[in-house]
Parts: C-alpha cells; structure tokens; sequence
C-alpha cells in the first residue's frame, strides 16, 4: 500500500493542504516547529484514528478549530485504490469514512493502512512497560495472522468476565468455569499466533540488525504471560486468592513481553541512545518484511527525525535498509542534505519543504 494523495485540514500548525507523496521516499525538511512531525501525525491519524503523541487528542487540533480532518488515497497492494477519511472532535468523537461509507473500527483502518512508527520516542519498546511490546508484537500478528482480531476480542470479553467476577463474585460456579474455560481456549490460541510470529519475526531481526549495527549478542525471545511449564487453567486455579485480593486476572497473554537481553542483562539497561533506536528500527524493518512476506500488502514507514541519534554511517545504512524494504516512506529531518544523495537511480524520491505550516514539494519523483 502507499498513499498517493493527502488532503490535511486543522492538524496543529499545518494549513489546509493536498499533496502527491511519492510511492518510495518521501522527504520532509524545515526548520524547528515548521510542522514536519505534524504532517506525519496526520498520516498516523489516518491510519489509526490516534495521535502518536499522546492518547488525547485535543492537542492534534489546530487552535480554535473544534475538528481535524485527514483524507487519503491508498493504492492497494493487489491493484486498485481505496479513499479514507478520519475526523476527529474536541471530545474525542471521530467519524471514520472508507469509500464513502462509514467505518466502524479503526481496526479497518489499520488494517488497510498499516504503519510503522519510528520517532525520537522509539526507545520506549525497548525502555518502556510490557504493553508497548506487547502492542509492537500483536500489530505484527494482527497483520499476518487473519483470525488474531476475532481471538483477541474472544480473550478481551472473557478476560473482563472473570475480573468482574473475582471483585464482585456475582456469577454462579458452573458460569463462571465456563467462561473460565473459554479464556483458556482464546490465550491459548493467542499464545500460538504470538509464539508462531516470533519464531518468523526473530531471524528476519537479526538479519536485519547485523546490517544496521554490530551487537554481539543481543537476543530476542517472548513471555507468554504465565509459566512456561503450567497449563494457564492450573496457574489459574493456584492464584485465585490472590487474584481476588487484587481484583484482576494475573497471569495470561495480557501479561505477555518481548525480551531483548544483551548477554546476561536488560538490552534497554546497557545500549546507548543510538544503540536502542537501530535496534528498535531493526524490529519494526523485520516487521515490514514479515508482512511483505504474507502479501498483505506492504506498510508505510513514518520516521519522523531520522537523523536524530546516528551517526552518518549508521543514517546511510538505516536509509538503505528503509529503501530495500519496498514500501512507502515519510522521512522527516531538520537539514536534508545528506537524505538528498545516496538513493539508488530508480527509487523515487520526493522532497517536500515544510515552513510555516506550509508544505511545498520542492524536488518531484517524476521529472
Ligand atoms: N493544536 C495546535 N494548533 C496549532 N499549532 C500547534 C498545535 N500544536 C502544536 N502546534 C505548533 O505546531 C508547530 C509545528 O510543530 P511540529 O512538531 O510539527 O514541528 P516540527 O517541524 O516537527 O519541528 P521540530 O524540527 O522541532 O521537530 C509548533 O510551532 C507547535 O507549537
Ligand atoms: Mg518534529
């Protein structure tokens, strides 16, 4: 996939505008607070109906405006094109529209727009608490995996069953033994789909992070979210008591990580600054090539600062990977002019200079 035309209106700084990205690389530059990262926010917003910068969203919306709005057009992996729009309100209401009907859930979104974040931010998968790996992981399977979404609605309602159950106690045992037997039969189907993406995802990593960077040693493996020896309906039965005192269910793949241990400690503990954003970039480039393989279509890679951290032999060899992946990428960096060189003859580049709020594509793919 890759979008041939955004149409953005009263996103932060950004004028009312439509512009023609490239299928490949795209490069937006501009001074501090001209409104690079916002252009890229706005494409996050078509694709997830969320902001990456915070989980509200009022301070996506330009001052004074009471909606943003982002349309897109998204040339589809097996031919031709589908239109998107998301609006988003004050409160926090959106309307999501494909093809002119409305959508219901931004897993719709997703699904035919998957992207790949990569900003200063990054550092968080590896730093960061369990969920946002577990998010990292589950986009991952979501996209390969056809029957992930249905499964993990399945576990997130019985999920909810049994922790109202135990702070409120108000179901009769044989109920509740069954909706105790449907969380096992969902985690561990989830637990596979998981475990059976990682077994994918690992060698693809390394591949991927030798060419980036050499870190002798650092290993990737997964937590399922309980014992790796026990039954989930034996681990289950043996915290009840303390499960109740708690008033949550405290183990299962709600529970699950990713691990990335250099030798005998945490990666996040030892790597540096720049050391953890190749590593986080070699994860999520494993992760475009994982659905490249699936041909699901491909994703687009919003890198918002990409200079930011690395040196120049490691901004070369992070471009040449990005640029090898096929996909559709949004670059942003404050000089551009070691992005302008370096890309092989045939990928098309285009340039686009941000100032203002305004956006003007100064080098075009096509001429
Ligand atoms: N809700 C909003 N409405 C209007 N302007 C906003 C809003 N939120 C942020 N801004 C402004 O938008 C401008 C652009 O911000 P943005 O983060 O896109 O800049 P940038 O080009 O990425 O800068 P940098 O190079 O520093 O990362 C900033 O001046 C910011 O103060
Ligand atoms: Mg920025």
């Amino acid at each position: 996939m890759s979008l041939s035309r955004v149409t953005v209106t009263a996103v932060r700084n950004l004028h009312p505008v439509t512009f023609s990205p490239s299928p490949r690389i795209n490069i937006l530059y501009g001074a501090n607070g001209s409104g690079k990262t916002s252009v890229l926010e706005a494409v996050h917003l078509l694709g997830l109906a969320r902001s990456f910068r915070s989980t509200r969203l009022t301070p996506v919306i330009q001052y004074e405006q009471p909606t943003c709005t982002v349309f897109g057009q998204v040339e589809l992996a097996g031919g031709g094109s589908s239109n998107l729009g998301i609006s988003r309100e004050r409160q926090g209401d959106f309307t999501i529209r494909i093809d002119g009907q409305n959508a219901r859930s931004a897993a719709q979104l997703a699904e035919i727009l998957p992207l790949q974040l990569i900003n200063p931010d990054s550092f968080r998968l590896l730093e960061g608490a369990p969920k946002i790996r577990r998010q990292f992981l589950d986009w991952g399977v979501f996209h390969v995996e056809p029957r992930f979404l249905a499964t993990w609605q399945r576990l997130q309602k019985a999920l909810r069953q049994r922790n109202s159950w135990l702070r409120h106690g108000t179901l009769d045992a044989a109920s509740q033994a069954a909706w105790d037997r449907e969380l096992t039969l969902a985690s561990a189907d989830i637990d596979q789909f998981r475990r059976d993406y990682i077994k994918a995802l690992k060698p693809v990593f390394e591949r991927t992070l030798s060419e980036l960077v050499e870190l002798e040693g650092l290993t990737l493996s997964y937590y399922r979210g309980w014992d790796k020896d026990r039954e989930l309906s034996e681990v289950l039965a043996a915290s009840l008591h303390r499960d109740q005192y708690m008033g949550h269910t405290q183990a299962g793949p709600q529970r699950a990580d990713l691990r990335l241990r250099l030798g005998a400690h945490n990666a996040a503990d030892i790597l540096s600054r720049g050391q953890q954003k190749l590593v986080v970039c070699a994860l999520r480039i494993a992760q475009g090539h994982l659905l490249n393989q699936a041909r699901r279509g491909q994703c687009i890679y919003l890198v918002d600062d990409l200079p930011s951290e690395l040196d120049e032999q490691h901004r070369r060899a992070l471009c040449r990977l990005l640029e090898e992946l096929n996909c559709q990428v949004f670059i942003t960096c404050v000089d551009h002019e070691f992005l302008r060189e370096g890309w092989q003859t045939e990928t098309p580049v285009a340039l686009f200079h941000v100032e203002q709020g305004h956006i003007t594509q100064t080098h075009d793919h096509r001429e």
